[in-house]
C-alpha cells in the first residue's frame, strides 16, 4: 500500500458511518440511489501523494440548503480529474469553490479546507484576483468578451502585468491561442470581435485566454457540452496537450469523455462523493454499487 492509498484507507475508515437507507416496494432505481447516496462515505482513492490541490471537508449551503456534503479529495500535479454524476449532485457547485467562484452567489456559503499548494485558498486576506490566475476557469457556454479575439486573449496578460510591451503581448497572444489550437483559424482575423466565431473556436478562444496568465489549475465545467463532436475531439485533444503542463478538474456529462480525457474519476450524487478511482477503474470495475449503477445507465 502506498502512502496516499494508506490515507484514503484511514480516512474512509475514519467516515465510515454507513446507516442502512429506509425504502418502501414503491420507490424507483433513483430514490433507492439517493437515500443509499445519503448515508455513504467516499471509496476508493481520493487522496494523491502529489497533491497540487486538497480538500478536506469541503460543506457548500445555499442559504439552508446544503448542497456538498464533507468532501475530501486530492487533485494530483498534472492531473486530470474528471468530475461526473446526475444532475444537480453538486459538481459545479464543488468546482467553483476550487477558484472561490462561489464567491459570487451571495447565499452560498463554503465550509472546511481548500488548499492550493499548501495555500489555504478560503484565507479572508487572500485576493481572489491572483487565485483565479492560478486557478482559471472554462464554462459551460462559451462567453468570450465582446472584444477583438486578440483583446480576449491579452485582456488577462494586461490586467496581471505579464507583458511590458507590444511585442510581449503579441507572443502571449500568439502562442496562447496555438496552443488552445485555434491560431491557424485565426491568425489573419485577430482584430475581428471573438463573438464572431464559431461555437467550437468560441471555446478554444476562452480557453486561450484562460492559459494566457499561465495559470496552474484550470477547472472545465461541462466544456464541450454545446459543441458538436468535431469541436469536442479538438477539445478533446486539447486537454490531453494542456494536461502535460496543467492541472485539469473537469465536469461533464459524457462518461465517454471522462473515459477518454481523464486519470482519475470522481463520482458524486446528492453532494456527496461517492467513489474517487483510476478512470479506468471507474468504467471497468468500480467500487461502489452507486457508482456502477450511474455508469450503466440505471439511472441519469
Ligand atoms: N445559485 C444557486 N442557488 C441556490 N441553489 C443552487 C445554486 N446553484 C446550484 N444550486 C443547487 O445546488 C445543488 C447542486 O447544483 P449544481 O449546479 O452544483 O449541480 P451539478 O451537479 O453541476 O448539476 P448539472 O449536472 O445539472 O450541471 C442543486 O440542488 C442546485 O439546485
Ligand atoms: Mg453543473
Amino acid at each position: 500500500m502506498d502512502i496516499s492509498e494508506e490515507k484514503s484507507a484511514t480516512l474512509i475508515a475514519e467516515h465510515d458511518r454507513t446507516e442502512a437507507p429506509k425504502m418502501t416496494e414503491n420507490t424507483t432505481a433513483k430514490q433507492v440511489a439517493d437515500m443509499k447516496a445519503e448515508h455513504a462515505t467516499t471509496v476508493g482513492k481520493p487522496l494523491v501523494d502529489n497533491a497540487k490541490m486538497s480538500m478536506r471537508g469541503v460543506d457548500v449551503f445555499y442559504g439552508d440548503k446544503q448542497a456538498v456534503f464533507g468532501v475530501d479529495l486530492d487533485i494530483g500535479e498534472n492531473e486530470v480529474i474528471a468530475m461526473i454524476g446526475p444532475s444537480g449532485c453538486g459538481k459545479s457547485t464543488f468546482l467553483r469553490c476550487l477558484n472561490r467562484m462561489n464567491d459570487t452567489i451571495e447565499i452560498c456559503q463554503v465550509k472546511g479546507e481548500i488548499s492550493l499548494d499548501g495555500l489555504n485558498v478560503y484565507d479572508p486576506k487572500l485576493d481572489v484576483v491572483p487565485l483565479r490566475a492560478r486557478v482559471g476557469m472554462v464554462f459551460q457556454k462559451p462567453n468570450p468578451f465582446p472584444k477583438s479575439i486578440y483583446e480576449n486573449v491579452a485582456y488577462g496578460p494586461k490586467i496581471h502585468g505579464l507583458a511590458r510591451r507590444r511585442s510581449e503581448m503579441d507572443e502571449i497572444v500568439e502562442t496562447s491561442l496555438q496552443r488552445a489550437g485555434l491560431w491557424e483559424e485565426v491568425k489573419d482575423r485577430l482584430h475581428q470581435p471573438g463573438t464572431g466565431l464559431s461555437g467550437g473556436q468560441q471555446q478554444r478562444l476562452c480557453i486561450a485566454r484562460t492559459i494566457a496568465v499561465s495559470p496552474e489549475v484550470i477547472l472545465m465545467d461541462e466544456p464541450c457540452s454545446a459543441l458538436d463532436p468535431i469541436a469536442t475531439a479538438k477539445i478533446e485533444e486539447l486537454i490531453a496537450e494542456l494536461s502535460q503542463n496543467f492541472t485539469i478538474a473537469i465536469v461533464t456529462h459524457s462518461m465517454q469523455q471522462a473515459a477518454r480525457v481523464s486519470h482519475r474519476t470522481a463520482y458524486f450524487h446528492l453532494g456527496r462523493l461517492i467513489e474517487v478511482n483510476n478512470t479506468k477503474k471507474v468504467f471497468t470495475t468500480p467500487d461502489h454499487e452507486l457508482t456502477e449503477a450511474y455508469i450503466t445507465g440505471r439511472f441519469g
